[in-house]
Formats: C-alpha cells, sequence, structure tokens
C-alpha cells in the first residue's frame, strides 16, 4: 500500500489551511474505507457485470429486471456503510465555511450522512438510495419498490403515471443533470483549492472539472492510491491513504 511521505502530506495540510476556499472533488475512493467497493479497482464486484446502457433499461423488460436485481444484490452489500474519517474530514471543511460544497460521483449518499447538507453536496452521477419514475420523475422510496419487485418479478413501475422507475442514479447514456453540472462548472471556475479525493479521473464530464479549475489558476491536489490520468498537470499528488491524509483534519 502507497504510503506518501510525510513532508507530503504537511505540504497538503499547508496548502488547506492557506486557502480560504476548497473545492472538494470526491470518487470512489472516499468510500472504500467504508466498506462500499470503488469501480476501477482489480477485483472489485463492479467489474463483475457489463454496466446496462440507459437504452437498454429504457427499451427492454428484461434489462429493468436485471437492472434491479443487481441494484438490491449490491445494496445489500453496503447496507450498513457508514461514513468514515475521509467523509468527516470534508464534512468538518464544510461547516466551517471553508468548503462552499462537495461535489460527488458516489451515489451512496455517505457524504449527506456524514452531516453535510443536501444542498451542499453536488451529485454529478446521482444517488442510489431512492428511485424515480423517468416518465414524470415522481420519487419513489427502494423499502416500498424492493418488496413488490421480489414478489412479482416485475420491474417497478410509477404508482402515478405507470412509467418505468429506475434508481436515481446516472447510467452510462443517461443524460448527466444538466444543474448539477453547472453548478460544479462554477464552483470549479470559482476555486481557491481544488482537492481531488479518491477517483481515476477517467470518466467524462465529471473529469473536465479538475481541468477547469487548474486552467483558472486554482491550486489543483489529488489524494488517491493509484495514479491518474491528471497527476502531471497536479500542484500536489499524494498518493496514499485517504482516511490517513485527511484524518486530522477531522478534528
Ligand atoms: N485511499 C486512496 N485512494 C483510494 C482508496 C483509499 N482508501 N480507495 C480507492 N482509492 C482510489 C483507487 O486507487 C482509484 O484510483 O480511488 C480511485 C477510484 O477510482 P474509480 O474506481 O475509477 O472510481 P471513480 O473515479 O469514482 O469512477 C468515476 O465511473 O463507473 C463510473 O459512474 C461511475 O462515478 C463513477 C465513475
Amino acid at each position: 500500500m502507497p504510503d506518501d511521505s510525510t513532508d507530503t502530506i504537511d505540504r497538503l495540510h499547508e496548502l488547506l489551511d492557506r486557502a480560504a476556499s476548497i473545492v472538494a472533488f470526491t470518487g470512489a475512493g472516499i468510500s472504500t474505507e467504508s466498506g462500499v467497493p470503488d469501480f476501477r479497482t482489480p477485483g472489485s464486484p463492479w467489474m463483475v457485470n457489463k454496466p446496462i446502457p440507459f437504452e437498454a433499461f429504457v427499451k427492454s423488460r428484461e434489462a429493468r429486471i436485471e437492472a434491479w436485481r443487481r441494484k438490491f444484490a449490491m445494496d445489500d452489500h453496503y447496507a450498513d456503510a457508514a461514513p468514515n474519517i475521509g467523509h468527516r474530514a470534508l464534512a468538518r471543511l464544510v461547516a466551517e465555511g471553508r468548503a462552499p460544497a462537495i461535489v460527488t460521483q458516489n451515489i451512496d449518499g455517505l457524504h449527506q450522512a456524514s452531516g453535510v447538507p443536501d444542498g451542499k453536496v453536488i451529485e454529478l452521477h446521482g444517488n442510489g438510495t431512492y428511485a424515480t419514475c423517468l416518465a414524470c420523475g415522481w420519487r419513489h422510496e427502494l423499502a416500498a419498490i424492493r418488496p413488490a419487485f421480489e414478489a412479482s418479478g416485475e420491474p417497478p413501475a410509477c404508482v402515478i403515471c405507470a412509467g418505468p422507475v429506475k434508481s436515481a442514479t446516472v447510467s452510462f447514456g443517461q443524460a448527466m443533470p444538466q444543474d448539477k453540472m453547472s453548478a460544479a462548472q462554477q464552483l470549479a471556475l470559482e476555486a481557491e483549492l481544488f482537492l481531488v479525493v479518491g477517483s481515476s479521473l477517467v470518466v467524462y464530464p465529471a473529469a473536465t472539472l479538475p481541468i477547469i479549475a487548474k486552467k483558472q489558476g486554482a491550486t489543483l491536489v489529488i489524494v488517491n492510491r493509484e495514479p491518474t490520468e491528471l497527476d502531471a498537470i497536479a500542484d500536489l499528488v499524494v498518493r496514499a491513504e485517504i482516511g490517513a491524509v485527511l484524518g486530522r483534519l477531522a478534528g
């Protein structure tokens, strides 16, 4: 396991202490210490199945059934996942007014669970803790959907308009939430320090955000166990475990 030098970690904290405004940008790596596997570390259960593209979900009843089967199976793995010290460190930056918001690619709701107000978590890839109707947008709670799905084997349909109901996450091929992306782009444009935590930075358009921040003059810091696609443009790369690096911020 990589363990970057204490000098690098000290340097990180110097930069964080000096920054009046920090935009945190997180990926699946911040949740692995809560027991939620990331997507691209070899052996991840997410790698077992090819993702079901949005178009297939919309067009095929079989694809919707398979997508819901996988969803509930994965949920069982993480039902008791709790925020870890990395989440708590970022939550403290928000609570102290040093971070205006957290931009996340994650769908697990752990930033909110660590105490960050929902309005300060910008979820670029949606949220997997509830579902919505693709036709009318009506919100559906998973606890209400699961028993009916497991009893009938039928994919959930909207209680209001009978449209297809899907986990409120963004699938490959599905439009990104424009309001979230615009808010995140604005934060990147205004960032003084842009802090990437636990992302391989391979998925676009999310990965344009550190590039936008760097281009406008922000200090770009990447905290990640493995090399990322954007290490070359970062001002500081901390190759270590997130909890160990950010822990002192959690208080
Ligand atoms: N400490 C430091 N780094 C870690 C830790 C940890 N405890 N755990 C994992 N990492 C690193 C991994 O080495 C990896 O480089 O976090 C990174 C996570 O990268 P990905 O698994 O690719 O996750 P992410 O970048 O969030 O993926 C982006 O891809 O599949 C889509 O929509 C999905 O939002 C996701 C997007």
